[in-house]
């Protein structure tokens, strides 16, 4: 059987009617509640475009993925897997993106059995906590799936170093990689991504995008090869990398094309790594350091002489106070987000500060900061483009700021 979800928007009568023939009373009355937009959808194909299916892939009915197919779907989130996933392939030979996050018995067999032929198409796959798939599926992907771009591969921990030799041989066009939690992979893994061992594999450089946040393994030689091979890096993403020291943001430091940086939680970066990272030539718009705890005052120092560029810096629960905050505000004109929850030494006199020099904030986390005052909250809240301010359990809409 088929279920759709309702937060699929529309879909054409026929599908509906054979969908609804398989509902409870419970699922038709859900279903009810979104028939006006699905009545009122137009019947051009226009209207699909950019839509994605959400369905469980239970019984399988041969006519339901040529339907989407015809009306133009290319986009399809499995929700649970009941059936083989080659239904879905071979019903919509131009899917472009396949999403089974959380498909927690999908296996390296299934999987093998719908790809086994050349998918040109299919550009985002999203395995995510898919939990029992190996590298021996990368092979396939590798294999058949050359023109992916977006490959996510979150919580997967019987990916292996092995494995991203494979994407580093067949994934040259990818963009994006996710490799959250993927405990077994080490900086031998992502040389090979980096195409530093051209021998057997040319690497993805065309990657703009890669998370590796949480991946224990990973050291700075790793970053090392990041800056030595990915030069086309805009997003990197570090978070929860214990592995990781100062010494590695040397390596950072000279890629030009990095935007977006986040350290959240990276125990053993410090001072010294900022001063790096502001010594080079990036030119980062965003920073996450939040829960460094080595990083401290002189680091807002760094920023304001190197990164002064930044738009974005979150520093929640870092060791600053009200000195660093003075050491930083001059320089930073395009500054819009600053998070500071949790810093518990910031008082009244560094809102006034950030007040009196951050002009283009729009947005401030100050959740937990228990040595700020009313009076300190009325001077941030006279901020001319602020929008957004967290104070934990409540967030400033703009009508209370105007009052
Ligand atoms: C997935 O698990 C369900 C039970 O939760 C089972 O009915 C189904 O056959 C399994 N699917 C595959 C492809 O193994
Ligand atoms: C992968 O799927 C999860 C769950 O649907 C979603 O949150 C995430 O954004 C997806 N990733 C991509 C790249 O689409
Ligand atoms: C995947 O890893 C789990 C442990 O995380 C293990 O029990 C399982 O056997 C592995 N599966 C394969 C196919 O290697
Ligand atoms: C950064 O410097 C290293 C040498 O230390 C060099 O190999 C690498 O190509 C540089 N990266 C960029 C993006 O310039
Ligand atoms: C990077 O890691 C943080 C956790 O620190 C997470 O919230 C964020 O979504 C990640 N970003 C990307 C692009 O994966
Ligand atoms: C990170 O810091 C911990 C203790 O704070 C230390 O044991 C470990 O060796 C450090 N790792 C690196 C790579 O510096």
């Amino acid at each position: 059987m088929f279920e759709m979800e309702t937060h699929i928007s529309g879909l054409f009568p026929e599908i509906l009617a054979m969908i609804f023939s398989y509902l409870d009373v419970r699922d038709k009355g859900r279903v009810a509640q979104v028939c006006a937009a699905w009545r009122d959808a137009s019947y051009h194909k226009s209207v699909w475009r950019g839509v994605e299916a959400k369905l469980h892939l239970r019984r399988a009915n041969p006519s339901l993925f040529p339907s989407l197919h015809t009306r133009g779907i290319r986009k399809v989130q499995i929700l649970s897997l009941r059936r083989s996933l080659s239904y879905v392939i071979q019903g919509m030979p131009n899917i472009e993106s396949l999403n089974l996050c959380g498909c927690f018995n999908l296996t390296d067999n299934g999987l093998g059995h719908a790809f086994v032929q050349d998918i040109p198409s299919l550009r985002v796959l999203n395995l995510s906590l898919c939990k029992p798939i190996t590298d021996s599926s990368l092979g396939r992907i590798a294999q058949y799936l050359k023109n992916l771009e977006v490959l996510e591969l979150g919580g997967l921990s019987n990916i292996t170093n092995t494995g991203l030799l494979l994407i580093a041989w067949g994934l040259h066009k990818l963009k994006s990689l996710n490799l959250r939690s993927c405990r077994h992979v080490s900086d031998v893994g992502i040389g090979h991504l980096a195409g530093m061992t051209r021998s057997a594999a040319e690497g993805s450089l065309s990657l703009e995008q890669l998370t590796l946040q949480d991946c224990q393994k990973l050291t700075d030689l790793s970053l090392k090869h990041v800056s030595k091979g990915l030069a086309k890096l805009k997003v990197l993403n570090l978070s929860f990398c214990g592995g990781i020291s100062d010494a590695g943001m040397i390596h950072l430091s000279n890629m030009t094309h990095l935007w977006s940086l986040n350290l959240r939680s990276c125990d053993n970066i410090s001072d010294t790594g900022i001063m790096h990272l502001a010594m080079g030539s990036l030119q980062l718009s965003g920073l996450d350091v939040s829960f460094c705890d080595k990083i401290g005052d002189q680091s807002l120092a760094y920023i304001a002489q190197g990164l002064y560029q930044l738009k974005s810096l979150s520093l929640c629960s870092c060791h600053i106070s009200d000195d660093g905050i003075n050491r930083m505000v001059r320089q930073m004109h395009k500054l819009k987000t600053l998070n500071i929850g949790q810093c518990v030494r910031i008082t009244d006199k560094g809102l006034e500060l950030i007040s009196d020099h951050l002009t283009q904030l729009t947005g401030i986390d100050l959740y937990g900061c228990t040595k700020i005052t009313k009076r300190g909250l009325e001077r941030i809240t006279q901020l001319p483009c602020l929008k957004v301010l967290n104070l934990g359990l409540w967030q400033m809409t703009e009508s209370e700021k105007v009052r």
